[in-house]
């Protein structure tokens, strides 16, 4: 996708998120900020969405979250307030291409169904690597495309439609492990019927 049909794309899916799209994919995003709140220190939430997890981080962290687009920043902007969720310190308008934070600045990074809307996401996970600090954990949920059987038909005829649809239906695992610097720790399939992969990455100590 381009930076333009994101968007236009998510301007369009921001009133409808959280009942469609957002409502399928919270075995995820709960798994993604159930392994962050065994954990201490600053969280970067990169295209924080609707901010459908924030509710969910535990009150001592330090989370800030980026996004895109201003219209699914609006709805996490309503949520903080709601909620009064005051371990969200930070929502900003930001491209992941370009993070406009400090090397080595946080402790986790999350990426939840992300990675595949993003137009150029090796640069992404670039950026990812850059702002974690040495030893810090890299929290990734996206569905990844399969190499066999209907589903991997499906995602092949789909992939013409990523503009209209707001993501990229075959997306490949190794654009996300391709990174120098991040070595894979964990990788599980989620709920509902494996669509979706749980991944974990660490920044090595000696960048
Ligand atoms: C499918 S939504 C996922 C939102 C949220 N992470 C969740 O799990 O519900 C993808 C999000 O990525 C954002 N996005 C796409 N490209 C981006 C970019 N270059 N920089 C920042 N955010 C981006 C979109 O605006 C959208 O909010």
């Amino acid at each position: 996708m381009d930076i333009k049909a994101v968007q236009t794309s998510y301007a369009r899916w921001a009133p409808i998120y959280d009942k469609t799209f957002g409502a399928v994919t919270n075995a995820g995003r709960r798994r993604a900020v159930g392994y962050i709140n065994d954990r201490v220190g600053k969280v970067l939430e990169v295209g924080v969405g609707t901010g459908l997890s924030l509710p969910h981080y535990k009150p001592d962290l330090h989370v800030t979250g980026i996004d895109f687009s201003d219209e699914m920043l609006g709805k996490a902007r309503e949520k903080v307030a709601e909620g009064q969720l005051d371990q969200v310190k930070e929502l900003r308008q930001m491209d992941a291409r370009a993070l406009d934070f400090p090397d080595n600045h946080f402790d986790m990074i999350a990426a939840m169904h992300v990675l595949s809307v993003v137009p150029d996401p090796e640069r992404v996970m670039a950026e990812i690597a850059r702002v974690c600090k040495p030893g810090g954990k890299v929290v990734i949920t996206n569905h990844f495309v399969r190499t066999q059987g209907v589903m991997a038909f499906i995602e092949r005829v789909s992939a013409p439609f990523a503009n209209t649809l707001g993501w990229h239906s075959d997306f490949a695992l190794e654009t996300v492990l391709q990174e120098d610097g991040l070595s894979l720790e964990t990788q599980k399939p989620l709920p509902p019927l494996g669509m979706m992969t749980f991944l974990v990455l660490k920044k090595s100590q000696s960048t």
